[in-house]
């Protein structure tokens, strides 16, 4: 196996990675050595994802963790439970997912804070966490969105499809400067900390429901088509790794081209 970044004997948190994008990132960081906790509310899709990253890790551990990233208290105890099984951690990538696809005109002040609290205050309280366990150094990668970079095109999200969420590209924007703000703070612990902005990367079930839908986010992008799900986790990989070892405080756009025209 080609391992361009070496991750032997380090401890992975990935929290959502049991969902669409993070699985892959489990996969990868598993192939690449490193112990993976897999940490993410739901029960079925996490117990699945175990499962299949343990396959592909080459005898190194693999755990399932339930949590709730919205409850600073499930965070601590998540945490916790890492660092009591593997002793520490090394790496944090937070992958969740919250947001209530409605109208500028129809969102209440409540679904804007909850969206808010999940996207932005959420990845911070779980980075400060992660942060103090950390051993020698360590990389937190933090999802971000090309929307946190530009706006939606609303003519794209016409029904049945429902809008993209102005809170969600403002929780993700937020995170743009909080990986800046983090990896200022943390650099003298060689604490590195940055984002990755995707693109267009639909699920199969939109893929397959709205095919409509799918061809207008192509024509969007330069290079023609949406992202493919394991497109991100060699790039997070790379983040991961000391190969990445002076960059810090950056997001990086895997979009396509989306954002560049
Ligand atoms: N898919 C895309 O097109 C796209 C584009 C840009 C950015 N992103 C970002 O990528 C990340 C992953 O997105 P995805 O498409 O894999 O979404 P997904 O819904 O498939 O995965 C999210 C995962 O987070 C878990 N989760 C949700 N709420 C949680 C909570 N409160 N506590 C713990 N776990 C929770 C879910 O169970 C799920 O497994 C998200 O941050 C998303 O905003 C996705």
């Amino acid at each position: 196996m080609n391992k361009m970044s070496n991750l032997d004997g380090k401890v992975a948190f990935i929290a959502g990675g049991a969902g669409y994008l993070g699985l892959p990132v489990c996969r990868k960081l598993a192939e690449h050595g490193a112990c993976v906790v897999v940490a993410d509310i739901d029960k079925a899709k996490t117990k699945h994802a175990v499962e299949d990253v343990a396959i592909i890790g080459s005898g190194n551990k693999v755990k399932g963790l339930l949590f709730d990233v919205g409850d600073e208290q499930s965070i601590r105890g998540a945490i916790a439970e890492t660092v009591e099984e593997f002793g520490g951690l090394d790496i944090l990538i937070n992958a969740t997912y919250s947001a209530v696809g409605k109208l500028v005109e129809e969102v209440s002040a409540d679904e804007f804070d909850a969206t808010l609290h999940v996207n932005i205050t959420s990845a911070f309280v779980l980075a400060r966490e992660a942060a103090r366990v950390m051993r020698e150094g360590g990389s937190v990668i933090m999802f971000a969105s090309m929307y946190g970079l530009v706006s939606p095109d609303p003519r794209i999200y016409v029904p049945p499809m429902k809008p993209n969420p102005i809170e969600y590209g403002v929780a993700k924007a937020a995170i743009v400067h909080m990986v800046k703000y983090l990896a200022v703070h943390w650099a003298p612990r060689n604490i590195r900390v940055n984002a990755i902005a995707p693109g267009a990367f639909p699920n199969p079930k939109v893929q397959k429901d709205h095919p409509d839908f799918i061809g207008r986010l192509a024509e969007k992008v330069p290079l023609g088509r949406i992202g493919r799900q394991d497109e991100l986790a060699d790039i997070i990989a790379f983040l991961a790794s000391d190969k990445a070892s002076y960059m810090t405080g950056q997001t990086l756009v895997v979009d396509g081209g989306w954002t560049v025209w």
